[in-house]
C-alpha cells in the first residue's frame, strides 16, 4: 500500500483518516493513511523522514500550512493564491508539489452536494484570514460574478480584495463596486442587495460569535454558509436561518477537500457524497 497522512498539531481528532479509508475501499486503490503528530517547531524534519521512509503524500492542517507552503518545490495556482497548502504530493522524481484544496472542496460542496450553481452569483465572504484567502481563487474559478469580502478589521478585507485586482468601496447609495467584487466591512451595512450565497470564512463560531453583516444579504434562497461544522449548528447558521436563509456546515467541504486531494494523489475522483452521509451519522 502506498503511505499517506494527515500532519498536525494536535491531530488525534482528525477525521481525514476515516475519510479516506472509505475513498480507498471505494476506489480500490492501495492507500494507506494515518495521522502524523509533528512538534511545532519540526514540520520540515517531520516530512522530510516520512518521505524518506517512502510517504507519497501529506494533507496539512493546523498549525503547519504555511510551512507546507515553503516546504513545497512548486505550488498550484489554488495554493500561490491561497498561500497556504493542504496537500503535499511527492512526484516520482522526489520533488513535493504543493496544492490547496480547501477552495475547491467548498466550491464543490455548495454546487454537488447542496446543488447551488455558482457561475454568475454573487457571493458574500466574511472573513479575511487565511480561511477566506483560500476560498477566494477557486470560487472566481467557478464562475462567481462578484465576491465581496467583509471583515471585522475592514483593512483587511480590502488587502484581500486588492491582492485579487479589482476593488472599490462599497457605495451605500449603490453598487459602486467592481465586477469581482471588493469589499469593505467593518460590521458596516453593506448597501448591494441580497446575496446568493453568504460564506462564514471567520473564526467567529469557534466562540460562539456572528460575524456582522447587513441585514439585507440574506433574501429566501439565499445559502448560508459556514465553514466550521459541529453536532449541532452553529450560532452562525441558527442567526442565518432565522433570517430566512437556507443553512449549510462545513462538514461537506471537510469530505470534498479530501476527495481532490485523493484526486491529485490518484487520478481517481472518489465519491463524496456517501462520505459525508455516513460523517454526518457519526456526528450524531
Ligand atoms: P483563519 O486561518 O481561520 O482564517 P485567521 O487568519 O486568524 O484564521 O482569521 C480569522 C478571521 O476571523 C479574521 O477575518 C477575523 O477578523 P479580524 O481580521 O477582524 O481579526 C475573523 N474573526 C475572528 N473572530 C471573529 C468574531 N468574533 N467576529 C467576527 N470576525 C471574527
Amino acid at each position: 500500500r502506498d503511505r499517506y497522512v494527515v500532519i498536525g498539531n494536535p491531530i488525534a481528532h482528525s477525521k481525514s483518516p476515516f475519510i479516506h479509508a472509505r475513498f480507498a475501499e471505494q476506489t480500490g486503490e492501495p492507500v494507506a493513511y494515518d495521522r502524523l503528530l509533528a512538534a511545532v517547531d519540526a514540520f520540515e524534519p517531520t516530512v522530510r523522514a516520512f518521505i524518506a521512509q517512502g510517504g507519497r503524500g501529506l494533507n496539512v492542517t493546523v498549525p503547519f500550512k504555511l510551512d507546507a507552503h515553503a516546504f513545497a518545490d512548486r505550488l498550484s495556482a489554488r495554493a500561490a493564491s491561497a498561500g497556504a497548502v493542504n496537500t503535499l504530493k511527492v512526484e516520482a522524481d522526489g520533488s513535493v508539489t504543493g496544492d490547496n484544496t480547501d477552495g475547491i472542496g467548498l466550491v464543490r460542496d455548495i454546487e454537488v452536494n447542496l446543488g447551488v450553481a455558482l457561475a454568475g452569483t454573487r457571493v458574500l465572504l466574511l472573513g479575511a484570514g487565511g480561511a477566506a484567502r483560500g476560498v477566494v481563487l477557486p470560487l472566481i474559478d467557478a464562475g462567481v460574478r462578484e465576491v465581496v469580502i467583509v471583515n471585522r478589521t475592514a483593512s483587511k478585507a480590502a488587502e484581500l480584495a486588492a491582492a485579487f485586482g479589482r476593488t472599490g468601496a462599497v457605495d451605500h447609495a449603490g453598487d459602486a463596486y467592481g465586477a469581482r467584487g471588493t469589499v469593505l466591512g467593518g460590521g458596516a451595512d453593506i448597501a448591494c442587495g441580497a446575496f446568493d450565497v453568504v460564506v462564514n470564512a471567520t473564526a467567529g463560531s469557534l466562540g460562539g460569535e456572528v460575524p456582522e453583516y447587513g441585514a439585507h444579504a440574506i433574501a429566501a434562497g439565499t445559502l448560508a454558509y459556514d465553514m466550521m461544522y459541529g453536532a449541532e449548528p452553529t450560532v452562525f447558521m441558527r442567526d442565518a436561518a432565522a433570517r430566512g436563509a437556507r443553512v449549510a456546515d462545513g462538514l461537506g467541504m471537510l469530505v470534498e477537500q479530501a476527495a481532490e486531494s485523493f484526486s491529485i494523489w490518484r487520478g481517481v475522483r472518489p465519491d463524496g457524497a456517501p462520505v459525508l452521509a455516513e460523517l454526518r451519522a457519526l456526528l450524531g
